[in-house]
């Protein structure tokens, strides 16, 4: 039988701003994910948080896109959603972005990353999730693990890896997607996700077998509401070892930090800094945009876990190993942040259409006149 995991997320209130994600809130998540283990509808569950953004990480045998386990998201949400308004917490249902639940998450505000495998012998994923950017964050991130063998030895060493990769990029705008094969593509590929506010991947293919390899959520929440309603903070799987990257080249290209849209407002190029799920928690400028990794074995369909049942989480980016990627953020953020509302601080006007700027600008409209020559 195959295992699915789907890990979604939603912003959904969070404490003192658009910061954390405070316990009630991921205690409310852990009781009703505990029950659908009760109930078998799913296996097992890590509940935690990504700066403000509540993550259901779940293991189970119904498939990708479950009616049932979106539900179960969905209803999830709207409880911790619900006692997020009873605490004031900050923007409670947030990303909620409809009254009614229509079988599937996708489309509704929440994010969404699964896949579907058979397992092998032993099975490592990494999770990552995103606060304060977007889905194509994961772009130089997933190029560099599966496409460059200046990141990933495995593609130049590893004989199951020598056949490449293929990408599966959406198309934001258009949404269509288009499928394409590295080494063969890459400056192809390169050519379309260097485009982040357009093209993002969503999946990723052992070319051998086409065997899945790492699925990224791909909401666009600008383009179903028609307005700004936050970033897309996004979430990513990936599997591990044996024919695929190793843990430590998925890791490999957080040795530095980069820059990715999002930040204060939605509208900031900002550093992504790796950090421990302690340090899970957006400050400075509404950032630095940050990321978390954890590491899970799936087993038997569920998350591998201690005698008492709790699932084994290795907390992958607090190592030291990662310092200096934060400190890289640091300094970028103070470069960036001396810059204040000057491009290319600021991102573009294009990206700022899906802001809250247009409706300032739309105010000094009527005192725009011809120049006198
Ligand atoms: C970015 C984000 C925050 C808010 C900012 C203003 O994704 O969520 O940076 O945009 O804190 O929030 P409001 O308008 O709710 O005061
Ligand atoms: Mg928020
Ligand atoms: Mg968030």
């Amino acid at each position: 039988m195959k295992t699915t995991v789907t890990i979604i997320k939603a912003d959904v209130g969070s404490l003192a701003g658009h910061s954390f994600v405070p316990r009630p809130l991921l205690e409310v998540a852990e009781r009703r994910l505990s029950e659908a283990v009760e109930t078998g509808l799913i296996n097992s569950f890590y509940v935690f948080n990504a700066g403000d953004d509540l993550e259901l990480l779940m293991t189970h045998f119904k498939g990708e896109s479950s009616e049932e386990v979106h539900r179960l998201a969905w209803e999830t949400f709207k409880a911790a959603a619900e006692k997020a308004g009873r605490l004031k917490l900050y923007g409670a249902g947030q990303d909620l972005l409809s009254d009614a639940f229509s079988g599937n998450v996708r489309g509704l505000g929440p994010g969404v990353a699964e896949m579907e495998f058979e397992e092998r012998r032993s099975d490592p994923v990494v999770v990552f999730a995103a606060d304060k950017t977007e889905p194509a964050a994961f772009n130089y991130l997933l190029y560099r693990v599966f496409a460059d063998p200046f990141n990933t030895a495995g593609l130049v060493i590893d004989p199951k890896m020598a056949m490449g990769f293929e990408f599966e990029v959406l198309d934001a705008i258009e949404n269509k997607t288009v499928t394409l094969k590295t080494p063969e593509e890459s400056y192809s590929l390169l050519a379309l996700i260097g485009t982040t506010e357009r093209y993002m991947i969503s999946r990723v293919w052992r070319s051998e077998d086409h065997e899945i390899a790492a699925s990224s959520s791909t909401t666009k929440l600008s383009l179903i509401a028609g307005k700004y309603v936050g970033k897309d903070d996004p979430v990513c799987l990936v599997r591990a070892q044996a024919g695929f990257p190793a843990l430590g080249e998925i890791l490999a290209p957080l040795l530095h930090s980069y820059l990715v849209a999002g930040w204060m407002r939605g509208s900031h190029w900002g550093p992504l800094m790796p950090v421990g799920l302690k340090d899970s928690r957006c400050t400075l400028f509404d950032g630095p945009p940050r990321i978390v990794a954890l590491g899970i074995q799936v087993a038997d369909g569920k998350i591998a876990s201690d005698d008492e049942g709790r699932p084994l989480i290795a907390d992958l980016l607090g190592d030291p190993a990662f310092d200096q990627a934060r400190w890289e953020a640091l300094e970028l953020a103070s470069h960036l942040r001396r810059m204040g509302e000057f491009e290319p601080a600021r991102l573009g006007p294009s990206a700022m259409e899906y802001t809250t700027l247009p409706q300032v600008l739309k105010r000094l409209e009527a005192r725009f006149k011809q120049p006198s020559s």
